[in-house]
This record gives C-alpha cells, structure tokens and sequence, in this order.
C-alpha cells in the first residue's frame, strides 16, 4: 500500500472493508483458452449439479484464467479428470475427480485467501487427456476504500 494511504488510514480519514464480488461463468473476465460450452439447468448433460449460480456452468477441455485486484477468491467448480491449480504462477495441490460420479456428488471449491492486496492472478489447466472442467462461479474479495466525511 502506499505511504500516503496508510497516513489517511491512520487519520481515520478512509476506512477500508472487504467486500465479496461474484463473477459467474459466462463473464468476459473468465479467460477460456479452449472452445466452450455453456449449458444451463434445462440442458446441461445428467449428473451436472443443480443449483448452478446464474443458472449456468461452462464446459471446456482448456484451462481457465481469471485476474483480480483484493486478497481471497472461491472458485466453484465440477471437474472430471486432473487439474494444475496455480496462483501468481506458484503451483498449489492438483485437483482430481477421476470418475463422473465423483462429479456428481460434489462441487470443487479452489481457494486462496489472506492474500496481500493486489493484482492476482490464478489458472486452472487440464493435465490429462479428456478432462472437462465445469466451471460454476467465482467470488472475490476486495477491499472497498471510502472517504469519510471530516466534519
Ligand atoms: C466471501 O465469500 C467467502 C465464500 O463464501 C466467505 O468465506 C467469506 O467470508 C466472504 N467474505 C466477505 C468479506 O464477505
Ligand atoms: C446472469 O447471466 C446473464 C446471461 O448470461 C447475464 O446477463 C447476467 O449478467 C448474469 N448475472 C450475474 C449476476 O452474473
Ligand atoms: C437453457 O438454454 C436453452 C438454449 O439456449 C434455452 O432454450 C433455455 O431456455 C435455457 N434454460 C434456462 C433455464 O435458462
Ligand atoms: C493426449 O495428450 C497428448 C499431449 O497433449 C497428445 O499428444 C495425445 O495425442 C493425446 N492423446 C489422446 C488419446 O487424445
């Protein structure tokens, strides 16, 4: 944070809180680097989860990218088959789901918070052939600065 921010903290002339945003699958945001398929509670194939956020999941072979500014995100997602899960390009545990019913039985939520404040950036890359990622939502958190009145 700079020195200038800090001071006005230290004022009590801003205050800062964290505030979540949830960006759902089909925003511009999410980077697919494959082709996607988005399929929706009416369409989506037997055994995708229900209660989809926004009513929506996307599909895709390829990996997923998505960059924040704030300190924590959740992702929800369904995975048949391995992922690599990376953060600000450090590698966390590989995410696995071998068998559709797996899948079926339960939403992979990939996480990191108590991060510093800042840009940050995460990938979620197939690592064996024939994996699908369903992709639900994602909620960030941010830190919202606000003036305070002086007087
Ligand atoms: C943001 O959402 C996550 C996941 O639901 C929750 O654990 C966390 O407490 C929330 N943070 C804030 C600041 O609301
Ligand atoms: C839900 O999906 C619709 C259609 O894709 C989109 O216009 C809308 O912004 C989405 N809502 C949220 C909260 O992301
Ligand atoms: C799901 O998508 C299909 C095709 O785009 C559409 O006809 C249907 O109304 C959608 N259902 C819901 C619940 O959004
Ligand atoms: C599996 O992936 C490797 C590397 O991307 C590729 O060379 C190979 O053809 C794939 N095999 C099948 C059966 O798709």
């Amino acid at each position: 944070m700079q020195r200038s921010f800090i001071l006005l903290l230290f004022l009590g002339l801003v205050r800062a809180t964290l505030q979540n945003y949830t960006v759902d699958d089909a925003s511009p945001d999410i980077v697919y680097d494959q082709p996607t398929f988005q399929c929706n509670t009416t369409i989506c194939p037997d055994g995708s989860p229900e209660g989809l956020f926004n009513k929506s999941t996307t599909l895709t072979f390829g990996s997923i990218t998505f960059s924040f500014t704030g300190t924590a995100f959740y992702g929800f997602l369904d995975l048949v088959g391995a992922c690599s899960f990376n953060v600000d390009g450090n590698q966390r545990p590989t995410l696995n789901n071998m068998t559709p019913s797996d899948a079926e039985q339960e939403t992979l939520i990939v996480s990191k918070s108590d991060m510093a404040n800042g840009p940050h950036t995460l990938v979620v890359a197939p690592i064996t052939n024939g994996t699908i990622i369903g992709f639900d939502h994602l909620i960030y958190t941010y830190v919202k600065v606000r003036a305070r009145a002086i007087c």
